[in-house]
């Protein structure tokens, strides 16, 4: 399959730069992808009207299924009622048909209203069990905006994922294949006990860190393959990193997750 991932637009002030994300846009309606991931933070301060700009370009994407999650600048000024109108649930689950089955895509709010720094929340993990545990049909995928491992050239790390271990041993569980994230605006991919985790840049404004430049990810997720290739919006397309289709570990953990991490089972999503 082939996944188109952005993050990071940041509508809202002068560093927003539309002609950049009508470049990514032509692009990705020429790619064709079966699933475009918009990783969150696509506003600035979280207005409605900055929602609306956003929407506006998304919306010419052509591919069917576009799976948009909210940044922590979206939940800013109260800015998840907005998404929540515009683009509706703030998490998820999406089947996306693919040539050799389907896949499976779980999209998690992982913000807090007026906080930089997330977390997905105890009250998610057993949806997220359910929805990816077992899954044969294609690749398991996870989307969450906050970053759940530190990503090199972005400074002084103050707000990764706030529950980053206990996520990342569920992930490891539920054997996820990709996790797609944005938030520190640059590119970055890890790979850790089989799971891919697959940051995207910012892929039209100006917040940039030191000289990363504005950028999305084209992912082309094979049969034998799995390759991450870095686009410059009008600019080109550069490889970032590719990995093979069996995930490699070359470690196992033995005691049961539950000795570590602890599903909350009173609130389970349907
Ligand atoms: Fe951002
Ligand atoms: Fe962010």
């Amino acid at each position: 399959m082939r996944i188109v991932q952005m993050s990071d637009i940041h509508t809202g002030t002068p560093l927003f730069r539309p002609e950049m994300l009508d470049a990514a846009i032509e692009e990705t309606n020429a790619l064709a992808p079966d699933l475009v991931a918009v990783a969150g933070d696509l506003t600035t301060e979280g207005y409605r009207w900055e929602f609306e700009e956003a929407k506006s370009y998304l919306d010419r994407i052509e591919c069917p299924n576009v799976v948009v999650i909210m940044g922590n600048h979206d939940a800013k000024n109260v800015g998840y009622r907005h998404f929540e109108d515009l683009f509706g649930l703030r998490s998820r689950s999406v089947t996306v048909p693919i040539p050799e089955g389907e896949a499976k895509v779980v999209a998690l709010d992982s913000t807090k209203p007026d906080l930089a720094e997330g977390e997905v929340g105890r009250e998610n993990y057993a949806w997220l069990d359910s929805e990816l545990r077992g899954w044969d049909r294609g690749p398991r995928i996870a989307m969450v905006h906050h970053h759940i491992l530190a990503v090199p050239g972005t400074g002084r790390d103050r707000n990764n994922l706030r529950d980053a271990g206990d996520v990342m041993a569920i992930l490891r569980e539920l054997k996820v294949d990709m996790v797609l994230s944005g938030h520190r605006h640059v590119p970055y991919v890890w790979s850790v006990s089989g799971v891919r985790i697959i940051h995207s840049g910012t892929v039209s404004s100006l917040r940039v860190r030191g000289i990363i430049a504005p950028s999305y990810n084209v992912i082309e997720f094979g049969t034998e393959k799995v390759a991450v290739n870095l686009r410059r919006p009008g600019e080109g397309e550069e490889p970032l990193a590719s990995f093979s289709r069996q995930a490699v570990t070359t470690s196992e953990v033995f005691p049961e997750l539950e000795r570590f991490v602890r599903y909350d089972k009173a609130s389970m999503q349907g």
